[in-house]
């Protein structure tokens, strides 16, 4: 495992097989351990996760798997969204958040699209690969089918 870590940080992007996964409520580990090494809040991106117990963190999943399934805003202001992990072979090594839609609010500030890569793991490509990817989720999934906005923020 230690080994595999430490190759993997010197490793470019187009060396490995990455991948998107949505967050699920049986995420474990990997992901938790991956989530801790990241700020609660870097450049406006924020990681709820950072500091809670592995038991908050499986309850907080869980809440973060309906926000995804939800289509209309909740308590009048918070907008669907759904978190991906970006896998690089085995190893999560970054998460992107995308919004469904947008609110007034959300589109003069926030955006459609949050994204971070560990810090362990920055500087090699990966960043770019993860918004290239979240991109390619957004305009299947949301760009252009959404009532409040058609463009992508
Ligand atoms: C921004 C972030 C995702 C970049 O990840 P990364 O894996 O280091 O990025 P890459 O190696 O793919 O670099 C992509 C490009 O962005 C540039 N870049 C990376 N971090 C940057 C930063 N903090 N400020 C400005 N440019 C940056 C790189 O120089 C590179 O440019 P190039 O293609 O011209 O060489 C990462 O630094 C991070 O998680 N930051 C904290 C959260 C954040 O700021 N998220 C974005 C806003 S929601």
């Amino acid at each position: 495992m230690e080994c595999n870590t430490v190759s993997l940080i010197n490793t470019k992007p187009d060396k490995v097989n990455l991948r998107l996964k949505k967050l699920s409520a049986d995420d474990v580990h990997d992901i938790y351990n991956m989530l801790q090494s990241m700020p609660k809040d870097e450049n406006g991106l924020v990681n709820k996760a950072n500091g809670l117990s592995y038991e908050d963190f499986k309850t907080w999943l869980a809440a973060k798997q309906k926000e995804s399934e939800q289509t209309c805003l909740v308590d009048g202001w918070k907008v669907p969204s759904t978190t991906y992990w970006l896998y690089a072979d085995t190893f999560p090594v970054g998460f992107g958040n995308l919004r469904h839609f947008l609110t007034e609010t959300l589109s003069n500030a926030g955006g459609h699209i949050g994204y971070g890569i560990a810090p362990q793991y920055r500087g090699k490509g990966y960043g770019k690969e993860l918004l290239r990817l979240l991109l390619i989720e957004a305009k299947k999934n949301w760009f252009g089918k959404s009532s409040y906005h058609n463009t992508l923020r």
